[in-house]
């Protein structure tokens, strides 16, 4: 299959590019002439679905992305280091199909470390809404942050957006399946199948979290829209804003780094063997891109761990969608080579976690409230358990994976630690190497409901 990775939504006001030319501008325009009743309530509605996201370089950049029900005249924002603001910019405006909303993001550079900024998102007529974000610091300090996928818009989807402000996230990777307007999930479905309008039920459910820290977040199944652009990804690119260093260009792969932690977002559609639509479309650019992404991560002394996450699992057991071949054949090799310490995924909606793997075998047990040392194997994360309606968890002694032919294999199980069905969230603390040159990534993953579900310490030397 091939298609461009570029095709994107339409664009309404100046491009990405031009902002970052031009940067700082003056003072915003003035309403002339009447409008009629409907703009003028959309124009008094003020910016809602705040959400922020990193730039490649989380210590200087923060892309700030908010919408309006409609077109709105001088949409802006300002920022500065008081609530007295100081910059005003203009966002780059992209409409989407099937809904009047119109979305916006200014993609901020040259920001200082870990600095608290102040923004205020107006637009003329508007009443303005106002946060305020910080810049990751400089060096090796320690963090926490959140992962999971599969949330959607639902009361506990809602309640983990309350856990991961409560537990003092500094970041969320989201892991794919984000807010299912398109509840077919297989980029097959038609409009019965597709409510846009969910996007904004969606960005508005997790604006209590994502106005302040970034959700980092990659594609799953249900971001392919039937309609919705080549590869159906154009609502998901009108609406999220990412690093902009993936493979061949595209959005939806790219890579951070925070503190001594690398993080590589990869585009599951692309390799798996379950829903093809998409399969193969960077192919080969998005492993060598991986490769010398992996490599140059490894290479560095001042990372310790790398994480990467896609959506479809590599491990899993439950039998809902399991396993799948098509991730271990394009990447699981490469995760080996590399130590890659943790794969997080979602696609199951379910807690699972792994023993450390290598050559696609358990080679070391990880049970809960160990530590282990993954430069020994990878630990793969099925992280699902985000909001949508969770599937239940048992363990066969068989469960198995979807081969190239779209077949189920069968294989045994003996490569799962732990499993849960609630819905959760994964908390990770990194912290950088001790005086005895250890660095630890702690995870500790909490129902919905507070309750514990997981914990495991994962530590490196150098
Ligand atoms: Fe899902
Ligand atoms: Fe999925």
């Amino acid at each position: 299959m091939t298609v461009s990775p570029h095709s994107g939504p339409t664009r309404i006001g100046p491009s990405r590019r031009t902002l970052l030319k031009t940067g700082l501008i003056g003072g915003a325009g003035v309403v002339t002439g009447p409008l009629l009743w409907t703009q003028a309530a959309r124009s008094a509605a003020p910016a809602t679905g705040v959400h922020l996201s990193y730039g490649a370089n989380p210590v200087r950049h923060m892309n700030v992305s908010w919408s309006t029900a409609g077109s709105v005249k001088a949409p802006r924002l300002d920022l500065g280091v008081t609530p007295d603001y100081g910059l005003t910019l203009r966002p780059e405006s992209l409409s989407s199909i099937r809904v009047d909303s119109i979305y916006h993001h200014v993609d901020l550079s040259d920001l200082k470390p870990g600095t608290r900024y102040y923004y205020r998102l107006s637009h003329d007529g508007g009443t303005p809404t106002r946060g305020s974000f910080t810049t990751a610091p400089k060096g090796r300090e320690s963090f926490r942050f959140a992962a999971f996928g599969d949330m959607g818009v639902a009361e506990d989807a809602a309640r983990n957006v309350n856990l991961i402000r409560q537990q003092g996230a500094e970041f969320a990777f989201v892991v794919g399946d984000i807010a299912y307007a398109d509840t077919g999930g297989q980029g097959k479905s038609g409009e019965l199948q597709q409510d846009f309008g969910v996007w904004d039920e969606f960005l508005t459910q997790i604006q209590p979290s994502a106005n302040a820290i970034p959700w980092m977040t990659v594609v799953g199944n249900h971001e392919m829209e039937n309609g919705n652009g080549e590869l159906g990804y154009d609502g998901y690119r009108a609406r999220f804003r990412h690093p902009g260093n993936g493979a061949g260009g595209g959005e939806e792969t790219y890579s951070f780094v925070r503190g001594n932690v690398a993080f590589i977002a990869l585009d599951g559609n692309d390799a798996t063997y379950e829903y093809t639509r998409n399969a193969g479309y960077l192919g080969e650019t998005l492993d060598s891109w991986l490769d010398q992404r992996l490599a140059d991560f490894r290479a560095r002394d001042d990372i310790d761990f790398i994480l990467v996450g896609f959506h479809q699992c590599a491990y899993c057991t439950n039998i809902a969608h399991a396993s799948d071949g098509g991730i271990r054949d394009r990447w699981e090799a490469l995760f080996d080579r590399y130590q890659v310490d943790v794969v997080i995924n979602g696609h199951n909606h379910c807690y699972e976690r792994t023993h450390l793997m290598r050559g696609g075998k358990p080679v070391q047990e990880a049970p809960r409230g160990s530590t282990v040392d993954t430069g020994q194997g990878t630990i793969y994360i099925t992280a699902g358990g985000g909001g949508g309606s969770t599937y239940p968890d048992v363990l066969p002694v068989l469960s198995y994976y979807t081969d190239k032919n779209g077949l189920k294999i069968p294989e045994p199980t003996t490569y799962r630690a732990v499993g849960d069905a609630t819905h959760s969230v994964a908390f990770f603390d990194a912290h950088p190497r001790d005086a005895h040159g250890k660095a630890r990534l702690d995870l500790e993953v909490i129902a919905t409901d507070g309750s514990e579900v997981d914990t495991l310490s994962i530590a490196r030397s150098r």
